[in-house]
């Protein structure tokens, strides 16, 4: 099986027994059933399970599972809960394909830092992580049973680097009240980009409840991003201008 012939999918209930079982293969403490069935759709934040598939023959209890992804986006802030690749597909990379397909979902999603925790003696993990790029942030000491094992707390920072969000913190209106309101009183077309930039706010919306885009919704969703990025730009000269010509 080449890398080119898997793909990157959402985990649904209907891979469930399929991930119990890869998961009992992986770990020595493996996610029970239940455990998995909350990662598909963690309360409280985005995120889910992501697999890497490739075709699969009827009676292939994984599904052509190869790996598996389970990560949540909470407060612009992404958590690795789980990775693990078969054992018969390791050292190929696809741990290293999965997790940077899992971290661009996330980014996609808001995350700026992403934090997972790993057992100490855990050399191939953390192997992984280092070569993502990853950080020790601290250590749970004992954290881990059978055996007693460190948690080492590893973070990822040098993340958020898409013009996208960046460009984003920019956004000043909110810290100057009744400016903004001022201006949408005042300003014909403050007010019609105003009502534009909610507009594309709103269609986009509905890309951020799902976990992986087709690429035609990628497509729209960057379109729209762009747009709305225009449109403040806009409104920012127009409150540029409006502050400077108080300020003459
Ligand atoms: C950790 C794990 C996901 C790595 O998956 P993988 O597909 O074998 O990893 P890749 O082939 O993508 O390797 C990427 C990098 O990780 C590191 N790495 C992977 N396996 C390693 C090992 N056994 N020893 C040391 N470094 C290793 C290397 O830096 C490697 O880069 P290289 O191949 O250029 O040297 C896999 O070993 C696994 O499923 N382990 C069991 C579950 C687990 O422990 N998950 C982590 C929970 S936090």
């Amino acid at each position: 099986m080449t890398e080119a012939a898997l793909a990157l999918e959402a985990a649904t209930p209907d891979d469930l027994a399929a991930l119990v079982s890869l998961e009992n293969r992986c770990h020595t403490h493996p996610w029970t059933e239940r455990g998995i069935f909350e990662a598909m759709a963690p309360a409280g934040g985005q995120g889910g399970i992501v697999v890497l598939r490739g075709p699969w023959t009827r009676g292939n209890d994984e599904r052509g599972i190869r790996a598996y992804c389970a990560f949540q986006v909470v407060a612009g802030e992404a958590h690795i809960h789980n990775l693990a690749v078969a054992p018969e597909a390791r050292r190929h990379g696809l741990g290293r394909r999965l997790l940077a397909l899992t971290l661009e979902i996330a980014r996609h999603r808001g995350a700026r830092v992403v934090h997972l925790e790993v057992r100490a003696g855990n050399a191939a993990a953390r192997g992984l992580y280092r070569a993502m790029g990853f950080e020790e942030a601290g250590k749970r000491p004992a954290y881990y049973s059978s055996p007693v094992e460190d948690a080492i707390l590893l973070v990822l920072t040098s993340y958020s680097t898409s013009p996208d969000l960046t460009r984003n913190r920019e956004v000043t209106m909110s810290e100057e009240p009744g400016f903004k309101e001022r201006l949408l009183k005042q300003n014909e077309e403050y007010r019609r980009l105003y009502q534009q930039h909610d507009e594309y706010e709103s269609q986009l919306v509905r890309f951020s409840d799902k976990l992986v885009l087709s690429d035609e919704e990628q497509v729209e969703e960057t379109t729209l991003k762009k747009k709305k990025l225009q449109t403040k730009d806009r409104m920012e000269a127009i409150a540029r201008q409006a502050r400077q010509s108080h300020a003459e």
